[in-house]
């Protein structure tokens, strides 16, 4: 929102939500989520035509476009818990638009969705709609986070899809002109509106499953002595394959691919196509394996014992560039290091402790054996192994030598990201290990 606030000038955004201490900090110095550039625009807009509020009501009545972006996590209970999307909250935002809308709305739906559940926002909506009309449409985001600001600048593709109907058409046609303030039109793609529910969970799907791939081969080369960066380099160079996304790693985090993937899976369930659920479900099964495959590799490495231990797990958000930890694979890490009683000491530049405990043992819960600390050499300062979970730039350039003469001998290091020179590791002393090497 704060991007079409900036790029569109004459159109007034309003981004309204019931919890107030959010709404607080939308409007403080202090923005609730760190993303790189985003401070900058949000005070370039912020009070001319972009404006935080807790006044839903009033905001669903002045708007003639309503951007539906509430959460939708995995359903944690009853059918289709661990997997289906819970709907609650599109529900009850689709009430809310029923009961306070004072004339025709385009009502889009930004969350990520199940295909299908603009039906049913069009359903409550067309139940309550005392003689309005609405028309719904779907706008799935594919920004990353890390790289949202460049991302909403020059996306590879806007995508809108809606009723093939005239008012359908119509209402396509006014999103469309909102992007075409600054996106080329050909770079924004219409379809009808199952298409785009489900273009949405498709690209995730795909993206994880070629990490879930590269990962899969991150084992069989360390098995045989083959180095995956260079396999990854090497088939990338196939124009037919492109070389994004092929990054071993110790897992995919962050809230969006898992809870897709599920998503489809169930949705596939649902539609009586089990082999295709199973197929994608696999990419999940794959990641979930290669996070505690990590863990195993490090403790394996310490003589297969970890107990009393001092571990440094550097980085805890799920990607550099982003103060969000949900399903980081740190927290996988830090639950297996801790069940083999090892003392854990965690630094992340962007994550604040709290929250780092509340992630790995659960919120009011102790555990003596985690601790944060302040910086990487802290953490690493007697530490027996570092274990690089996070792609952080500052773990490039840390001073290497004193880390490891502050360490236990001999001293291990674990690169869950690829992004330190091994080689130049083990020339200072350390038993350096990576993903797939
Ligand atoms: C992802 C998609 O990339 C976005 O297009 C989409 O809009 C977004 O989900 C969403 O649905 O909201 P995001 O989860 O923010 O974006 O971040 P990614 O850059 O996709 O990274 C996801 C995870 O995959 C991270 O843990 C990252 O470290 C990992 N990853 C990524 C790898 O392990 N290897 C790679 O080569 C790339």
């Amino acid at each position: 929102m704060a991007m079409i606030a900036l790029k569109a000038p004459g159109i007034q955004v309003t981004v309204v939500d019931l919890n107030a201490a959010r709404i607080a900090a939308w409007n403080s110095g202090d923005l609730p989520i760190y993303e790189p550039g985003l401070d900058e625009v949000v005070r370039q807009v912020r009070g001319r035509n972009l404006h935080f509020s807790t006044a839903v009501a009033e905001g669903i009545r002045d708007a003639d476009i309503i951007f539906v972006s509430v959460n939708t996590p995995t359903k944690t209970y009853g059918v289709g818990a661990g997997r289906a999307a819970d709907l609650r909250y599109i529900e009850s935002v689709a009430r809310s638009i029923a009961e306070h809308a004072n004339g025709p709305k385009i009502i889009v739906e930004k969350s990520t969705i199940p295909v299908k559940t603009a039906e049913t926002i069009k359903d409550i909506l067309a139940a309550n709609s005392r003689g309005h009309t609405f028309q719904v449409l779907s706008n799935p985001e594919f920004l990353a986070e890390g790289t949202a600001i460049a991302d909403l600048t020059a996306p590879d593709r806007v995508l809108i899809g809606g009723e093939r109907t005239p008012g359908g058409e119509a209402a396509i046609q006014t999103l469309v002109d909102v992007y075409a303030n600054w996106v080329p039109r050909e770079r924004i793609i219409t379809t009808n509106l199952w298409s785009s529910e489900m273009a949405k969970l498709v690209a995730n799907a795909f993206l994880a499953q070629r990490i879930s791939s590269i990962n899969s081969i991150s084992a069989l080369c360390e098995a045989t002595g083959a180095d995956v960066d260079e396999v990854a380099h090497a088939i990338g160079r196939d124009s037919r394959i492109g070389p994004k996304f092929l990054k071993a790693s110790v897992g995919f985090g962050g809230s969006c691919f898992q809870k897709d993937i599920l998503n489809l899976a169930y949705l596939c369930e649902h539609f009586g196509l089990p082999e295709v659920a199973a197929y994608w479900e696999s990419v999940v099964r794959m990641n979930d394996w290669q996070k505690h495959r990590f863990s195993r590799r490090i403790v394996s490495s310490l003589y297969n014992t970890v107990a009393e231990k001092r571990i440094a797990v550097l980085g805890f958000a799920f990607k550099k560039d982003t103060n969000d930890t949900r399903e980081s694979p740190a927290i996988a890490v830090c639950r297996d290091l801790l069940a083999e009683q090892a003392r854990v000491v965690v630094y992340d530049p962007k994550v604040p402790a709290h929250e780092i405990h509340e992630e790995v043992v659960g919120k009011g819960k102790q555990e003596p054996r985690l601790t944060v600390a302040s910086s990487a050499y802290e953490a690493a300062a007697g530490a027996h192994a570092i274990a690089v979970v996070t792609e952080w730039d500052e773990f490039k350039t840390l001073d290497f030598a004193r880390i490891q003469a502050e360490m236990k001998h001999p001293a291990f290091l674990f690169d869950g990201r690829n992004i330190l020179d091994l080689p130049r590791l083990r020339t200072l002393g350390f038993r350096a290990h990576g993903i797939g090497k």
